[in-house]
Protein backbone atom coordinates (compact mmCIF):
# COMPACT_ATOMS: atom_id res chain seq x y z
CA UNK A 1 0.00 0.00 0.00
CA UNK A 2 1.21 3.49 -0.47
CA UNK A 3 2.24 5.18 2.12
CA UNK A 4 1.72 8.82 0.91
CA UNK A 5 5.69 9.58 1.92
CA UNK A 6 7.71 12.46 0.31
CA UNK A 7 11.38 11.52 0.16
CA UNK A 8 13.76 14.12 -0.41
CA UNK A 9 16.95 12.86 -1.60
CA UNK A 10 20.51 14.60 -2.20
CA UNK A 11 18.46 17.89 -4.05
CA UNK A 12 20.34 20.69 -5.41
CA UNK A 13 19.41 24.04 -6.41
CA UNK A 14 21.56 26.39 -7.90
CA UNK A 15 19.85 29.33 -9.74
CA UNK A 16 21.21 30.91 -12.46
CA UNK A 17 22.07 30.19 -16.42
CA UNK A 18 24.88 27.66 -15.84
CA UNK A 19 23.42 25.92 -12.42
CA UNK A 20 24.78 22.72 -13.35
CA UNK A 21 28.42 23.50 -14.27
CA UNK A 22 28.60 24.34 -10.54
CA UNK A 23 27.13 21.25 -8.68
CA UNK A 24 30.71 19.78 -8.46
CA UNK A 25 31.97 22.91 -6.80
CA UNK A 26 29.09 23.18 -4.31
CA UNK A 27 29.09 19.41 -3.34
CA UNK A 28 33.44 20.16 -3.06
CA UNK A 29 32.32 22.94 -0.42
CA UNK A 30 31.71 25.82 -2.54
CA UNK A 31 29.87 28.13 0.04
CA UNK A 32 27.30 30.28 -1.32
CA UNK A 33 28.32 33.49 -0.84
CA UNK A 34 31.39 32.54 -2.54
CA UNK A 35 29.10 30.75 -5.57
CA UNK A 36 28.05 34.13 -5.69
CA UNK A 37 30.12 36.60 -5.12
CA UNK A 38 32.52 34.08 -7.75
CA UNK A 39 30.62 32.82 -10.62
CA UNK A 40 27.48 35.06 -10.22
CA UNK A 41 24.92 32.36 -9.59
CA UNK A 42 22.51 31.41 -6.40
CA UNK A 43 22.83 28.55 -4.37
CA UNK A 44 18.74 27.63 -3.35
CA UNK A 45 19.83 24.14 -1.94
CA UNK A 46 22.48 21.81 -1.20
CA UNK A 47 22.16 18.39 -0.84
CA UNK A 48 18.53 18.38 1.01
CA UNK A 49 17.45 15.04 2.70
CA UNK A 50 14.67 14.57 4.24
CA UNK A 51 11.59 12.24 4.36
CA UNK A 52 8.45 13.68 5.11
CA UNK A 53 6.46 10.59 6.43
CA UNK A 54 2.77 10.06 5.09
CA UNK A 55 0.18 11.25 6.85
CA UNK A 56 2.23 13.68 9.03
CA UNK A 57 3.12 17.29 9.43
CA UNK A 58 6.37 18.05 8.14
CA UNK A 59 7.75 21.31 8.94
CA UNK A 60 10.52 23.53 7.44
CA UNK A 61 11.73 26.65 8.84
CA UNK A 62 14.70 28.95 8.86
CA UNK A 63 15.00 32.58 8.40
CA UNK A 64 14.45 34.62 5.17
CA UNK A 65 16.38 33.30 1.99
CA UNK A 66 17.30 29.95 3.95
CA UNK A 67 15.90 28.20 0.56
CA UNK A 68 12.17 27.55 2.24
CA UNK A 69 10.21 28.33 -0.63
CA UNK A 70 12.68 26.78 -3.06
CA UNK A 71 12.18 23.48 -0.91
CA UNK A 72 8.15 23.37 -1.15
CA UNK A 73 8.44 24.17 -4.34
CA UNK A 74 10.54 21.40 -5.77
CA UNK A 75 7.81 19.12 -4.60
CA UNK A 76 5.40 20.08 -6.53
CA UNK A 77 7.87 20.60 -9.19
CA UNK A 78 7.22 23.96 -9.98
CA UNK A 79 11.07 24.65 -9.63
CA UNK A 80 13.01 22.22 -11.44
CA UNK A 81 16.28 20.75 -9.94
CA UNK A 82 19.85 21.11 -10.19
CA UNK A 83 20.28 17.19 -9.31
CA UNK A 84 18.71 15.33 -7.13
CA UNK A 85 15.03 13.61 -6.32
CA UNK A 86 11.92 13.85 -4.58
CA UNK A 87 10.07 10.78 -4.38
CA UNK A 88 6.21 10.71 -3.96
CA UNK A 89 4.95 6.98 -2.87
CA UNK A 90 8.71 6.11 -4.55
CA UNK A 91 7.93 7.87 -8.04
CA UNK A 92 10.49 10.64 -8.95
CA UNK A 93 8.49 13.81 -9.35
CA UNK A 94 11.41 15.23 -11.41
CA UNK A 95 11.30 12.59 -14.08
CA UNK A 96 7.29 12.78 -14.22
CA UNK A 97 6.64 13.37 -18.16
CA UNK A 98 4.16 16.98 -18.63
CA UNK A 99 1.41 14.67 -18.63
CA UNK A 100 2.04 12.51 -15.53
CA UNK A 101 2.61 15.81 -13.56
CA UNK A 102 -0.26 17.62 -14.52
CA UNK A 103 -1.94 14.78 -12.93
CA UNK A 104 0.02 14.84 -10.01
CA UNK A 105 -0.52 18.20 -9.60
CA UNK A 106 -4.22 18.53 -10.13
CA UNK A 107 -5.10 14.73 -8.07
CA UNK A 108 -2.49 14.91 -5.41
CA UNK A 109 -0.74 18.30 -4.76
CA UNK A 110 -3.23 21.23 -2.92
CA UNK A 111 -1.29 24.40 -2.22
CA UNK A 112 -2.54 27.21 0.30
CA UNK A 113 -0.72 30.32 0.04
CA UNK A 114 0.08 33.59 2.44
CA UNK A 115 -1.67 35.74 0.62
CA UNK A 116 -4.50 33.38 -0.13
CA UNK A 117 -4.58 33.58 -3.74
CA UNK A 118 -8.08 34.01 -3.68
CA UNK A 119 -10.34 35.20 -7.21
CA UNK A 120 -11.77 38.36 -5.91
CA UNK A 121 -14.38 38.23 -8.07
CA UNK A 122 -15.81 34.93 -7.33
CA UNK A 123 -17.69 33.94 -4.07
CA UNK A 124 -17.07 31.78 -1.36
CA UNK A 125 -18.50 28.88 -2.80
CA UNK A 126 -16.91 29.63 -6.11
CA UNK A 127 -13.55 30.48 -4.97
CA UNK A 128 -13.61 26.65 -3.26
CA UNK A 129 -15.01 24.84 -5.91
CA UNK A 130 -11.85 26.36 -8.30
CA UNK A 131 -10.10 23.41 -8.32
CA UNK A 132 -12.63 20.66 -8.70
CA UNK A 133 -13.85 23.11 -11.82
CA UNK A 134 -10.63 22.70 -13.12
CA UNK A 135 -10.56 18.64 -12.95
CA UNK A 136 -14.01 18.95 -14.92
CA UNK A 137 -15.89 17.49 -11.87
CA UNK A 138 -19.84 17.75 -12.35
CA UNK A 139 -20.86 21.09 -10.81
CA UNK A 140 -24.06 19.60 -8.48
CA UNK A 141 -20.87 17.03 -7.20
CA UNK A 142 -18.37 20.13 -6.69
CA UNK A 143 -20.86 22.28 -4.45
CA UNK A 144 -21.81 19.65 -2.57
CA UNK A 145 -18.13 18.41 -1.73
CA UNK A 146 -17.08 22.31 -1.47
CA UNK A 147 -20.01 23.12 0.90
CA UNK A 148 -19.14 20.36 3.00
CA UNK A 149 -15.62 22.08 3.68
CA UNK A 150 -16.85 25.16 3.94
CA UNK A 151 -18.80 24.02 6.55
CA UNK A 152 -15.94 22.21 8.17
CA UNK A 153 -13.63 25.54 8.55
CA UNK A 154 -16.72 27.30 9.98
CA UNK A 155 -17.47 29.29 7.25
CA UNK A 156 -21.26 27.82 6.96
CA UNK A 157 -23.58 31.11 5.91
CA UNK A 158 -20.61 32.74 3.86
CA UNK A 159 -21.06 31.42 1.01
CA UNK A 160 -22.05 34.12 -0.77
CA UNK A 161 -19.65 36.47 0.70
CA UNK A 162 -16.69 37.89 -1.46
CA UNK A 163 -13.07 37.51 -0.44
CA UNK A 164 -13.08 41.69 0.41
CA UNK A 165 -16.56 41.27 2.67
CA UNK A 166 -13.92 38.79 4.71
CA UNK A 167 -11.44 38.86 7.28
CA UNK A 168 -7.80 38.11 6.66
CA UNK A 169 -8.44 34.86 9.09
CA UNK A 170 -11.58 33.91 7.15
CA UNK A 171 -9.83 34.34 3.87
CA UNK A 172 -7.10 32.07 4.86
CA UNK A 173 -10.22 29.56 6.10
CA UNK A 174 -11.46 29.72 2.29
CA UNK A 175 -8.07 28.67 1.08
CA UNK A 176 -7.78 25.93 3.11
CA UNK A 177 -11.45 24.59 2.20
CA UNK A 178 -10.46 25.04 -1.53
CA UNK A 179 -7.53 23.13 -0.89
CA UNK A 180 -9.46 20.04 0.96
CA UNK A 181 -12.39 20.28 -1.55
CA UNK A 182 -9.43 18.91 -3.92
CA UNK A 183 -9.04 15.84 -2.09
CA UNK A 184 -5.26 15.78 -2.45
CA UNK A 185 -3.02 13.55 -0.09
CA UNK A 186 -0.13 16.58 -0.41
CA UNK A 187 -0.76 19.75 1.14
CA UNK A 188 2.00 22.31 0.30
CA UNK A 189 1.77 25.22 3.07
CA UNK A 190 3.85 28.58 2.06
CA UNK A 191 4.04 30.56 5.59
CA UNK A 192 -0.01 30.15 5.36
CA UNK A 193 -0.43 31.51 8.95
CA UNK A 194 2.04 34.44 8.64
CA UNK A 195 0.25 37.26 7.52
CA UNK A 196 -2.58 36.38 9.93
CA UNK A 197 -3.31 38.42 13.62
CA UNK A 198 -1.36 35.95 16.54
CA UNK A 199 -4.88 35.18 18.45
CA UNK A 200 -5.76 34.30 14.96
CA UNK A 201 -2.86 32.49 13.73
CA UNK A 202 -3.07 30.17 16.67
CA UNK A 203 -6.98 29.43 15.87
CA UNK A 204 -6.06 28.34 12.29
CA UNK A 205 -3.25 26.11 13.44
CA UNK A 206 -6.13 24.34 15.92
CA UNK A 207 -8.27 23.96 12.76
CA UNK A 208 -5.49 22.49 10.98
CA UNK A 209 -4.26 19.98 13.51
CA UNK A 210 -8.40 19.34 14.46
CA UNK A 211 -9.09 17.88 10.62
CA UNK A 212 -5.27 16.41 10.35
CA UNK A 213 -6.70 13.71 13.21
CA UNK A 214 -8.79 12.81 11.07
CA UNK A 215 -7.34 13.40 7.72
CA UNK A 216 -4.38 12.04 7.75
CA UNK A 217 -2.33 14.28 4.87
CA UNK A 218 0.96 14.73 3.77
CA UNK A 219 1.54 18.10 4.88
CA UNK A 220 4.24 20.03 4.43
CA UNK A 221 4.25 23.55 6.44
CA UNK A 222 6.31 26.21 6.14
CA UNK A 223 6.75 28.87 9.10
CA UNK A 224 10.11 30.54 10.00
CA UNK A 225 7.81 30.78 13.49
CA UNK A 226 9.19 28.08 15.81
CA UNK A 227 6.43 28.24 17.64
CA UNK A 228 4.19 27.47 15.59
CA UNK A 229 6.56 24.67 14.24
CA UNK A 230 6.51 23.08 17.47
CA UNK A 231 2.96 23.12 17.77
CA UNK A 232 2.16 21.45 14.13
CA UNK A 233 5.00 19.92 13.39
CA UNK A 234 5.31 15.89 14.01
CA UNK A 235 8.69 16.40 12.09
CA UNK A 236 10.99 19.94 12.02
CA UNK A 237 13.79 20.60 9.42
CA UNK A 238 15.97 23.89 9.76
CA UNK A 239 17.51 25.36 6.78
CA UNK A 240 20.25 27.53 6.78
CA UNK A 241 21.80 28.88 3.64
CA UNK A 242 19.93 26.00 1.33
CA UNK A 243 21.72 23.41 3.91
CA UNK A 244 19.29 21.19 6.43
CA UNK A 245 21.09 22.35 10.06
CA UNK A 246 18.87 19.57 11.86
CA UNK A 247 15.80 17.64 11.57
CA UNK A 248 14.27 15.24 14.16
CA UNK A 249 10.81 16.00 16.43
CA UNK A 250 10.27 19.02 18.10
CA UNK A 251 11.69 18.05 21.24
CA UNK A 252 14.99 16.76 19.80
CA UNK A 253 15.10 20.18 18.53
CA UNK A 254 14.49 21.91 21.82
CA UNK A 255 16.85 19.26 23.83
CA UNK A 256 19.74 19.20 21.76
CA UNK A 257 19.83 21.81 18.94
CA UNK A 258 22.55 21.07 16.65
CA UNK A 259 24.32 24.37 16.49
CA UNK A 260 24.48 27.42 17.81
CA UNK A 261 22.28 29.04 15.19
CA UNK A 262 19.63 26.70 16.31
CA UNK A 263 20.68 27.16 20.37
CA UNK A 264 19.92 30.79 19.33
CA UNK A 265 16.32 30.12 17.47
CA UNK A 266 15.14 27.59 20.68
CA UNK A 267 16.18 29.44 23.68
CA UNK A 268 12.81 31.75 24.23
CA UNK A 269 10.89 28.28 23.62
CA UNK A 270 8.10 27.66 26.48
CA UNK A 271 9.54 23.91 27.25
CA UNK A 272 6.56 23.02 29.22
CA UNK A 273 4.49 23.03 25.99
CA UNK A 274 7.60 20.38 24.22
CA UNK A 275 9.09 18.40 26.55
CA UNK A 276 7.21 14.95 27.38
CA UNK A 277 7.23 13.36 30.81
CA UNK A 278 8.57 10.08 29.45
CA UNK A 279 12.01 11.75 28.89
CA UNK A 280 12.50 12.77 31.92
CA UNK A 281 10.82 9.92 34.08
CA UNK A 282 12.83 7.28 36.21
CA UNK A 283 12.37 3.94 36.01
CA UNK A 284 9.69 2.70 38.52
CA UNK A 285 10.40 1.56 41.76
CA UNK A 286 7.60 -0.38 43.39
CA UNK A 287 4.17 -0.19 42.71
CA UNK A 288 3.28 2.85 40.53
CA UNK A 289 2.57 5.84 42.49
CA UNK A 290 -0.24 8.94 42.13
CA UNK A 291 -1.97 9.71 38.67
CA UNK A 292 -1.30 7.85 35.51
CA UNK A 293 -0.31 10.22 32.61
CA UNK A 294 -0.20 9.19 29.34
CA UNK A 295 3.15 8.74 27.35
CA UNK A 296 3.61 11.67 25.02
CA UNK A 297 2.14 14.14 27.62
CA UNK A 298 3.91 17.71 27.76
CA UNK A 299 5.62 18.93 30.92
CA UNK A 300 2.70 22.09 31.35
CA UNK A 301 -0.22 19.76 31.13
CA UNK A 302 1.31 16.83 33.84
CA UNK A 303 2.16 20.22 35.50
CA UNK A 304 -1.45 21.33 35.35
CA UNK A 305 -3.17 17.94 36.27
CA UNK A 306 -1.32 17.54 39.48
CA UNK A 307 -1.31 20.68 40.96
CA UNK A 308 -4.68 20.45 40.08
CA UNK A 309 -5.11 17.38 42.13
CA UNK A 310 -2.79 18.10 44.88
CA UNK A 311 -0.05 15.87 44.24
CA UNK A 312 3.49 15.38 43.97
CA UNK A 313 3.69 12.21 42.41
CA UNK A 314 2.75 10.52 38.92
CA UNK A 315 3.47 7.37 37.04
CA UNK A 316 3.65 7.58 33.37
CA UNK A 317 1.51 4.97 31.18
CA UNK A 318 2.27 3.55 27.79
CA UNK A 319 -0.61 3.27 24.88
CA UNK A 320 -2.20 0.27 26.62
CA UNK A 321 -2.23 1.87 30.07
CA UNK A 322 1.05 0.10 31.55
CA UNK A 323 2.54 2.19 33.90
CA UNK A 324 6.15 2.34 32.53
CA UNK A 325 8.23 5.08 34.78
CA UNK A 326 7.39 7.63 37.74
CA UNK A 327 7.83 11.07 37.83
CA UNK A 328 7.69 14.49 40.12
CA UNK A 329 6.36 17.76 40.14
CA UNK A 330 10.23 18.97 40.90
CA UNK A 331 11.36 17.02 38.13
CA UNK A 332 8.85 18.64 35.90
CA UNK A 333 9.34 22.03 37.08
CA UNK A 334 12.77 21.91 36.79
CA UNK A 335 12.18 20.45 32.98
CA UNK A 336 10.64 23.40 32.05
CA UNK A 337 13.24 26.12 32.83
CA UNK A 338 15.37 26.41 29.71
CA UNK A 339 19.06 25.84 30.26
CA UNK A 340 19.92 28.59 28.23
CA UNK A 341 19.08 31.03 30.86
CA UNK A 342 22.29 29.35 33.06
CA UNK A 343 24.62 30.12 29.69
CA UNK A 344 23.10 33.73 29.64
CA UNK A 345 24.14 34.12 33.30
CA UNK A 346 27.32 33.15 32.54
CA UNK A 347 27.53 35.65 29.63
CA UNK A 348 26.66 38.26 31.59
CA UNK A 349 29.12 37.65 34.81
N1 LIG B 1 14.16 32.54 -9.20
C1 LIG B 1 15.25 32.80 -8.47
N2 LIG B 1 16.38 33.25 -9.07
C2 LIG B 1 17.48 33.49 -8.34
N3 LIG B 1 17.57 33.30 -7.01
C3 LIG B 1 16.49 32.86 -6.37
C4 LIG B 1 15.25 32.58 -7.05
N4 LIG B 1 14.34 32.15 -6.16
C5 LIG B 1 14.98 32.16 -4.97
N5 LIG B 1 16.25 32.58 -5.09
C6 LIG B 1 17.25 32.67 -4.01
O1 LIG B 1 17.30 31.43 -3.34
C7 LIG B 1 17.45 31.60 -1.94
C8 LIG B 1 16.30 30.95 -1.21
O2 LIG B 1 15.10 31.67 -1.49
P1 LIG B 1 13.69 31.21 -0.92
O3 LIG B 1 12.67 32.08 -1.55
O4 LIG B 1 13.56 29.75 -1.08
O5 LIG B 1 13.85 31.57 0.62
P2 LIG B 1 12.77 31.46 1.79
O6 LIG B 1 13.42 30.65 2.87
O7 LIG B 1 11.48 31.00 1.27
O8 LIG B 1 12.69 32.97 2.29
P3 LIG B 1 11.42 33.83 2.85
O9 LIG B 1 11.29 33.44 4.30
O10 LIG B 1 11.86 35.24 2.69
O11 LIG B 1 10.22 33.46 2.03
C9 LIG B 1 17.55 33.09 -1.72
O12 LIG B 1 18.90 33.43 -1.65
C10 LIG B 1 16.89 33.68 -2.95
O13 LIG B 1 17.42 34.94 -3.24
MG1 LIG C 1 9.56 31.86 1.16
Amino acid sequence: MASHAIEVKNLYKIFGPRGREYIDLVKNGMSKAELNEKHGHVLGLQDINISMPGGCITVVMGLSGSGKSTLIRHINRLIDPTAGEVLYDGVDVCKMNENDLRQFRRHKTAMVFQKFALLPHRNVLENTVYGLEIQGVDRRESEKRALGWIERVSLKGFEKHYPNQLSGGMQQRVGLARALTNDAEILLMDEAYSALDPLIRVDMQTVLLDLQQELKKTVVFITHDLDEALRLGDKIAILRDGGVVQQGTGQEIVLSPADDYITAFVKEVNRGRVVHVDTLMRPLSGSPEGLPLPAGTVLEAAARTMTGAHINTAHVVDAAGRPIGAIDLQTIIAGMVSPASDSGDRQAA
